[in-house]
């Protein structure tokens, strides 16, 4: 059934307001949970918090008071939305636990976008990123490995392979080499513009959540790993961020932003197992439908144009967590030497790439590569999670 948010109705703004007892939801159970339900938690924890901070910027450049306060209302529920959404994560789960689950989001989304998306330009960015996700999350295994003596496969249950990607210490690219060329907001399929969007506020809050939880480590090589992956997030929000046409005027972000969190929550709805997060992502839906209706009437009045000229007459098929691997295999076979130059990619070592790579290494190992031969010292071998045979690129992934 073809499902138009435009044509529904959602609950009155005056309505949405939850108290302290309905916020306090209980966490999911990390023993049991179907791994791609903490998927979409994280994921939603993620454009929650992007819809937070793009609605104070644009509160920070409005100057009508009337509509800073319609702003400041919306945003109050959207900041109860996002309390409610990663308050499902419980805390018996350590900071590294949920880095490897915020990796194993990084992965299982992204390729799905790149599957699904229309744009071979738009495509190719999000095939290039993935790769290095998947690289973070074999690094993080490693080092979950030897501090705490636990296995990566508890966490993503087998759905996602844990192995090489492109190595970490070779995504370190000189900061121009990271912005791409926009969709043109004109010409590009509705279905890119929410696709950009999302894969954007996820790194953005990986990114956010390593430059937080990062000190906190005791552990010397943990807090440089996170340093160097730290780093890393920031590139990909600027990787990221470049795709959306900077030409958008506020409302028209603004209304996508609406959109985009319509089309998730009910995309989540629809696909999740555990009933009482469905029930979270019913509600949330709900809420956000009134958004919409409140972002369409701004979008007229300053855009003067009609939402339906610039969103998609339904909501496209819904983001689905499921596994990659096979589609993972065949980039790791095809695309893992791949770096950037200008806004397009290549597969050497340009020198401005060098230049970088020199720069930010100061002639040592960085601790993307320590933690592998860490844990080899300390388990007899590395960690990898290969359910479906040899890795793809061979074994001659090391420096
Ligand atoms: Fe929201
Ligand atoms: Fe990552
Ligand atoms: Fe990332
Ligand atoms: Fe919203």
């Amino acid at each position: 059934m073809a499902f138009d948010p435009l044509q529904e109705r959602g609950i009155p703004l005056d309505e949405q307001l939850r108290n302290w007892r309905e916020l306090d939801v209980p966490p999911i159970d990390p023993d049991h949970v179907d791994p791609y339900t903490r998927c979409r938690i994280i994921t939603m924890n993620g454009i929650e918090t992007e819809a937070i901070l793009f609605s104070h910027q644009l509160a920070r450049h409005c100057t009508d008071l009337e509509l800073k306060r319609q702003l400041a209302r919306v945003r109050y529920i959207e900041a109860q939305q996002q309390k409610v959404v990663n308050w499902l994560l419980p805390g018996v789960s350590s900071v590294l636990e949920t880095t490897i689950a915020y990796e194993q989001v990084a992965v299982d989304l992204t390729a799905w976008v790149a599957r699904m998306e229309p744009d071979p330009y738009l495509t190719q960015a999000y095939q290039f990123g993935v790769l290095e996700d998947f690289d973070h999350l074999y690094r993080y295994a490693n080092l979950y490995e030897m501090i705490e003596h636990r296995k990566a496969e508890k966490i993503v249950d087998g759905v996602t392979e844990v192995m090489p990607g492109r190595p970490t210490y070779l995504h370190h690219r000189d900061p121009v080499d990271n912005v791409r060329e926009p969709y043109d907001r004109h010409r590009t399929e509705p279905l890119s513009k929410l696709h950009a969007l999302t894969v954007m506020a996820a790194e953005q809050q990986t990114m956010n959540y390593y430059m937080n939880v990062g000190p906190l480590a005791m552990e010397p090589i943990a807090r440089r790993l996170y340093q160097e992956i730290g780093m890393v997030e920031e590139e990909h929000v600027t990787h990221y961020e470049s795709l959306v046409d900077p030409g958008e005027s506020w409302w028209e972000m603004l209304l996508n932003h609406e959109y985009n969190e319509c089309y998730l929550y009910h995309s989540f709805m629809e696909t999740e197992s555990d009933p009482k997060v469905k029930a979270v992502w019913e509600l949330h839906l709900n809420m956000e439908i009134e958004h919409l209706r409140l972002a369409c009437e701004l979008f007229k009045r300053f855009d003067g144009r009609d939402p339906d000229q610039v969103l998609a007459p339904e909501l496209p098929p819904p983001v689905t967590f499921e596994p990659n691997k096979a589609y993972l295999r065949e980039l790791l076979a095809t695309q893992i030497d791949c770096t950037t130059l200008g806004t397009g990619y290549v597969q050497e070592a340009h020198e401005r790439f060098s230049r970088m790579q020199e720069a930010v290494m100061g002639g040592e190992k960085p601790a993307s590569e320590q933690v592998i031969d860490d844990n080899r010292a300390v388990s007899g071998r590395e960690y990898r999670l290969e359910t479906e045979g040899p890795h793809p690129a061979g074994m001659q992934l090391g420096r």
